[in-house]
């Protein structure tokens, strides 16, 4: 049996071999269970399908593979809760750029207002007051600064090599962490120059990567950590329902101690975080500029290995 008949079923399908791990997965599957095939390959099925409820288990006879997976096409209910979840974030993203709107201007004038009357205090003690409403002005207008970054619908397409953004990211990250943490590159150089806005994309890629460098860098007890850059092709991905011949995979892969349990749920929505000093943005801007692309981001994290991937389609003339 040839298991690339598998490719035109949009069932979920995955064959096993005689110690029940993964020894082939069809694209319905690979885009059910979010992974890729390399990804599902010598793994355990049950790691994948612990949110499905009905899989039909065939034996297989005189067959290269011990079993045969079936995972029935209305469980691909779990689809449309994250089309849900996207459309959620966009209905939130919007509302907060409203009120960060509303909130610019009169911020301004308070800015304003404290630095004239600091100019009319001799007394420098009372100067200390109005330095605290200054400064609290200023992170405040950055914080509304951000929530209004991403007005532009539109992108400003490049023709570009992946790679070439991803070292950018990196050395960014190395100016920034030093020697605290090790960098890993593995890189398909086969991967086609992608056209997609530049800046905006690597503004998205360094939201992740530097996440991954802090998780590693604040962490207790961590003992040799390594933020890995990987590139891939895809073939056949679902990007917001639209199906492409190919797709670009960017994973960022940390072995930190995971994205908090409790955050997991809403990691994507704006103003959540974990850290002091965050503000919760980095992923939902990243979020909304690979869908501005067609794309998405998605993650998995467990303590000791968290991997965001960018999935961008990629289309060649
Ligand atoms: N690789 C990771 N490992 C562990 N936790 C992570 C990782 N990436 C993200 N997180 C968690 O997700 C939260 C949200 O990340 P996000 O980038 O959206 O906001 P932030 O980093 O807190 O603030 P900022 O807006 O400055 O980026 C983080 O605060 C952190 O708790
Ligand atoms: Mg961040």
């Amino acid at each position: 049996m040839d298991p690339s008949g598998f490719e035109l079923l949009q069932t979920a399908v995955l064959l096993l071999d005689e110690s029940e791990r993964i020894v082939y997965a069809n694209s319905a599957a690979e885009e059910l269970l979010g992974a890729s095939r390399r990804q599902l390959v010598g793994q355990s099925p049950a790691i994948f399908l612990g949110g499905l409820t009905s899989v039909l288990k065939t034996p297989l006879s005189g067959q290269p593979w011990a079993w045969l997976l079936e995972i029935p096409v209305h469980q691909a209910a779990r689809f449309d809760d994250q089309q849900q979840a996207l459309a959620d974030q966009a209905a939130q993203r919007e509302t907060l750029r409203n009120l960060a709107h509303e909130v610019r201007n009169p911020l301004t004038g308070l800015r304003v207002a404290a630095q004239l009357l600091e100019m009319e205090l001799a007394d420098r003690n009372l100067q200390d007051y109005t330095r605290v409403i200054i400064e609290e002005a200023d992170r405040l207008a950055n914080l509304v600064a951000r929530l209004v970054s991403p007005q532009r619908q539109d992108i400003e397409p490049h023709c570009f090599n992946v790679h070439e953004i991803c070292e950018r990211a990196l050395a960014l990250i190395e100016l920034e962490f030093g020697q605290r943490l090790t960098l890993v590159r593995d890189y398909d150089t086969s991967v086609p120059d992608i056209v997609a806005d530049r800046d905006r994309l690597l503004q998205a890629l360094l939201n992740v990567v530097r996440n991954g460098a802090q998780a590693l860098t604040e962490a207790a007890d961590l003992s040799a950590p390594v933020l890995q850059l990987r590139t891939r092709i895809v073939h056949q991905p679902v990007l917001l329902r639209t199906p492409h011949r190919m797709g670009l995979m960017i994973t960022v892969i940390d072995n930190g101690p995971g994205v908090p349990e409790a955050l997991q749920n809403k990691l994507f929505h704006p103003l959540v975080t974990g850290r002091a000093q965050g503000t919760g943005l980095g992923l939902n801007l990243a979020q909304a500029c690979l869908q501005l692309h067609g794309g998405v981001l998605e993650f998995d994290s467990r303590p000791g290995h968290t991997e965001f991937r960018l999935l961008l389609p990629l289309e060649t003339p």
